[in-house]
């Protein structure tokens, strides 16, 4: 069983109850994964991950200027960790990547911890989001070029928090907020919280944003990805050396549609 050692979930999973009961008790799923058990569960990734309701992607996205591929042979677990790795390349080819999901796509509302220790390969984004399509996604990403030192205009350094705009060509919603630690150097829980109106973001417990626009209403699927399509304005990259986003455990607990 997974107790947040600190009082921020049930805080927040206090202010979605509400939301969700709305005249009849919804179900709500917990979903805990702890990748230190994996060794010792005797299973291979894909039958873990599926007893988890978890799975691993495969397809291409037609990324500018690169593609990407998300490739089912760059998730694995080595030392308690899943790992999300994006390829190395010299080359201007498609950038070989790695994401995993929930068999659930009809999430709405719920609390998602991804405990993660990121990259310190430059050129890639690490994310941990909702996503029903491009304008209903609420984001966490994690750019490894990008943790201490921005890009001019285009890019601000820190975490970076996205409410996708709803209508295609609006604006997003994002902040970036500054790391008060080395995330290369140490496993942190990196949280959304989504309810009716409202996403708000924690780090290691701690309320760092809080967004009311571009907030979706719809039933999502949650992700873990780790990617480039080397656009200097976001990811960067590609990266010359394999970078590994590691994940130890993931914590959710969410109501559906
Ligand atoms: C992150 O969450 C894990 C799992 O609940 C907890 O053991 C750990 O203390 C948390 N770490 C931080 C830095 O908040
Ligand atoms: C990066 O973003 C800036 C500002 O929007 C834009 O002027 C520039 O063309 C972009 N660079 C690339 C390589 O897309």
């Amino acid at each position: 069983m997974y107790f947040p050692s600190s009082a921020f979930l049930y805080a927040s999973l206090a202010l979605v109850a509400p939301v969700l009961a709305c005249g009849k008790k919804q179900k709500v799923t917990k979903l805990d994964v702890d990748f230190s058990t994996f060794a010792s569960s005797g299973k291979s990734l894909v039958s873990f991950l599926n007893q988890h309701e978890l799975y691993v992607s495969g397809y291409q996205v037609g990324s500018e200027p690169l593609a990407h591929t998300f490739v089912k042979d760059n998730v694995d677990v080595q030392n308690g960790a899943l790992r999300l790795k994006v390829d190395g390349q010299s080359g201007e080819g498609d950038v070989k990547s790695a994401e995993i999901a929930t068999f659930a796509s009809n999430i709405r509302y719920g609390t998602f911890t991804t405990v993660a220790k990121l990259t310190p390969v430059p050129g890639i984004c690490a994310g941990f989001f909702t996503y029903t399509d491009d304008n209903n996604e609420i984001d966490i990403e994690a750019l490894s070029s990008y943790y201490t030192k921005g890009y001019g205009y285009s890019v601000q350094p820190g975490l970076e928090f996205t409410n996708q705009a709803l209508k295609p060509g609006q604006k997003s919603t994002n902040t970036a907020v500054a790391y008060n630690f080395d995330p290369t150097a140490d496993f942190h829980n990196y949280t959304i919280v989504w309810s009716a109106g409202k996403s708000k973001f924690y780090v290691d417990g701690k309320l760092r944003t809080t967004f009311t626009k571009n907030v979706p209403k719809v039933g999502a699927s949650f992700l873990w990805n780790a990617w480039s399509n080397g656009d200097v304005n976001w990811s960067a990259g590609p990266p010359t050396e394999d970078a590994y986003t590691l994940i130890k455990e993931i914590h959710l607990s969410y109501a559906t549609v």
